[in-house]
């Protein structure tokens, strides 16, 4: 219901708003092996079992600048006004990116093009952020914070497995992270407050496709 109690305002995960809902929705499309929140059943190898290569994780990291870049533009273009709300956030990922693309080029690795993971990805996003903000905001939420949780836990276990242990420009923030979470989480509760029930359902549906999209680039890592 759309009531929150006291109970669920003290959890710490609670923020009293809709952003409640799609961490609630997002944590069930994870698999088990993912979460214990999850609820989808594993398919392939179950992600503690990964064997990253460098590669791999390289095609990862170029695909996810590109849909990072993607988003900077989308949002700097503000197709509808409540874009701009999510504009300089502290979470934007491109530049630290290119960072760590230019070490590795000096440690000596090529840097690939983008593959179709990515592309398509970013192609799918620009169109829906021209038509539909409740989708579009789905998948920047899911993107963005999806890659400060279990993107993290990703990074340190790849990183440990491949990369004597370095931790990537990717995977830090400028200012306290918790803080810029919460800060963007009480934009997205404001937004979706002028949202009716049909537009935030039609917000959460989207999360599907965000995770389809964004395990697909995940799954680089593996290539
Ligand atoms: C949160 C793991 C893939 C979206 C989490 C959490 C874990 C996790 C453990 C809970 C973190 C916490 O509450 O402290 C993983 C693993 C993945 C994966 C191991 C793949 C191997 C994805 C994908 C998406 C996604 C593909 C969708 C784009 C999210 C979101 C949250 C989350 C939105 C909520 C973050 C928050 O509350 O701040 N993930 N995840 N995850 N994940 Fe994933």
């Amino acid at each position: 219901g759309a009531t929150v109690t006291a109970t669920e305002r003290s959890n710490k995960r609670s923020t009293g708003g809709f952003v409640d809902e799609m961490r609630a929705v997002a944590m069930k499309m994870h698999t088990k092996d993912q979460s214990k929140e999850g609820e989808k059943k594993t398919e392939g190898t179950p992600w503690p079992k990964w064997e990253p290569t460098i590669d791999g994780y390289l095609k990862f990291l170029v695909d996810s600048k590109h849909v990072y870049d993607t988003f900077d533009k989308i949002l700097d273009h503000a197709n509808f006004p409540e874009y701009a709300e999510f504009r300089n956030t502290g979470l934007e990922r491109a530049g630290n990116l290119t960072k760590d693309l230019a070490w590795f080029k000096e440690e000596g690795h090529s840097i690939p093009e983008p593959l179709s993971p990515g592309i398509d990805y970013s192609l799918y996003i620009e169109e829906l952020s021209k038509k539909d903000p409740q989708a579009f905001i789905c998948h920047f939420y899911n993107t963005y914070f999806a890659h400060t949780a279990g993107g993290r836990m990703i990074g340190r276990k790849v990183s440990a497995k491949i990369l004597n242990g370095k931790e990537l420009e990717f995977y830090k923030w400028d200012g306290d992270l918790p803080q810029l979470l919460q800060n963007v989480r009480d934009k997205l509760n404001k937004v979706a407050q002028d949202w009716t029930r049909d537009e935030k359902n039609h917000c959460l549906e989207e999360t599907e496709k965000s995770f389809k999209f964004n395990s697909e680039i995940l799954h680089l890592i593996l290539a």
